[in-house]
C-alpha cells in the first residue's frame, strides 16, 4: 500500500528534489563523469560495466544518436584502458518501434566492442521485451560468440526454461554468459513470481543450474542471504574464480561489496550515467521506499 503510494507520487516530484537523492546511484551526466568514477572503482580492484541512461525511446532517430554515444564510449574506455565492459537496454535503440532496426544498431555496437576486444551485456527490460531481447542475444551470440551476454531475471516464471533453451549456444570456448538478477519491473503474477522468498528460491535454482553447466554468471544482487547461499553453491561446484563474478549497482551496499571482495571474489559495479537519469532513479527509489519517504518529508519540512 505504502509502496504503491510512493510509486504513484514519484513521477510528479520536482526533478531537482529527486536528483538530491538519486545522485548516489548515478556517476554523472557525461562521459567524463563515467570515466572518473570507473577509474576510482578500478583503483579499488573493482571492474565496471557502463550504461548510458535512456530507455523506451519515442523516435528511431534517437536510436542512431544513442548508438553513436555507445561507440564513442567503447573507444574512449578502451583508449583509457579501463577494466570494464558495457550494458545496453534494447528499448533505447527502438526495440518497441522496429525490432530489426534495433538489432542492427546493437549489432554495430557489438562490432565496435569486438574491434576493441570488449564485451556487451544486453540488459533485460519488462516482460513485453523478453522474447525480443532473448532473440537479439541469440543472433548476436551466433555472430560474436564471446562478445555478448544477456541478463536474466529470477522473478520471471520462464527464466530457467529460457536458459535451458539457450544451452544450444553454449560451448567450452564460448560459454553462455548471463547476469542473474531478481528483476526490477512491475510484472503481472501470470508471468512473474511475486513473493520475496519465492524470487530468492528461483534465483538459487537458476544459479545452481548455471554453475552445474559451466555457464559464466554475473551474480547480481545486494541481498546478503543470496550472497551467502551463492558462496555455498560456488564451493559445492568448486567453481574457478574466473568463471563467475559478483555484480552490484553503483552506490548500493558498499559494505557488502567489500565483504565479498575480501573473501576473494571478483566484483563488477554497474555504472550508469547520462542526462536521462530520471527514469532510472525513480525505479531505484520505488525499490527503496525509505529513500522516497525522505524526499516526501523534504517537500514539507523546511
Ligand atoms: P533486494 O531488492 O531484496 O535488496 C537487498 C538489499 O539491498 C536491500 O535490503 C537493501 O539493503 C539493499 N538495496 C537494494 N536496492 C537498493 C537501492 N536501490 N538502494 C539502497 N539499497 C538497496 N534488473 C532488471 O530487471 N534488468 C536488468 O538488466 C538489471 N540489471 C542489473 C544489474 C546489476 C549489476 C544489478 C546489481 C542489478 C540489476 N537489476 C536489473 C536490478 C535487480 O533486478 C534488482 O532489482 C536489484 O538488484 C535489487 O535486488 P537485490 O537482489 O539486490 O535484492
Amino acid at each position: 500500500m505504502f509502496n504503491k503510494m510512493i510509486a504513484g507520487i514519484l513521477p510528479y516530484m520536482p526533478k531537482k528534489l529527486v536528483w538530491i537523492f538519486s545522485k548516489r546511484y548515478i556517476a554523472g551526466e557525461n562521459i567524463e563523469d563515467a570515466l572518473r568514477e570507473s577509474r576510482k572503482l578500478n583503483a579499488e580492484q573493482t571492474m565496471v560495466t557502463v550504461d548510458i541512461l535512456g530507455e523506451y525511446i519515442k523516435e528511431l532517430s534517437e536510436a542512431t544518436e544513442n548508438k553513436k554515444q555507445y561507440i564513442e564510449l567503447i573507444k574512449r574506455f578502451t583508449d583509457e584502458k579501463i577494466d570494464g565492459n558495457f550494458s545496453v537496454k534494447p528499448s533505447m535503440f527502438g526495440l518497441l518501434l522496429d525490432k530489426e532496426s534495433c538489432y542492427q544498431n546493437i549489432r554495430e555496437i557489438v562490432a565496435a566492442a569486438d574491434e576493441c576486444d570488449s564485451f556487451i551485456r544486453v540488459d533485460m527490460e519488462d516482460s513485453t521485451c523478453t522474447d525480443a531481447e532473448v532473440e537479439i542475444f541469440r543472433r548476436l551470440k551466433a555472430e560474436f560468440p564471446t562478445r555478448v551476454g544477456l541478463v536474466v531475471q529470477s522473478y520471471m516464471r520462464r527464466t530457467l526454461s529460457d536458459v535451458r533453451d539457450l544451452m544450444d549456444m553454449h560451448s567450452e570456448e564460448a560459454p553462455l554468459n548471463f547476469r542473474l538478477c531478481k528483476g526490477i519491473y512491475v510484472e503481472p503474477v501470470e508471468v512473474a513470481y511475486k513473493k520475496y522468498q519465492e524470487v530468492r528460491d528461483h534465483y538459487l535454482e537458476d544459479l545452481e543450474y548455471m554453475l552445474q553447466n559451466g555457464i559464466y554468471v554475473g551474480i547480481a544482487t545486494h541481498d546478503k542471504y543470496l550472497v551467502d547461499k551463492a558462496f555455498e553453491l560456488l564451493e559445492k561446484y568448486n567453481t574457478p574464480k574466473d568463471k563467475y563474478e559478483f555484480q552490484m549497482l553503483y552506490g548500493v551496499t558498499p559494505d557488502l561489496r567489500s565483504r565479498i571482495m575480501s573473501a576473494g571474489h571478483r566484483m563488477r559495479v554497474y555504472v550508469p550515467y547520462g542526462v536521462e537519469w530520471f527514469g532510472y532513479s525513480t525505479r531505484r527509489l520505488k525499490e527503496n521506499p525509505n529513500m522516497a519517504w525522505l524526499i516526501i518529508k523534504a517537500l514539507f519540512v523546511r
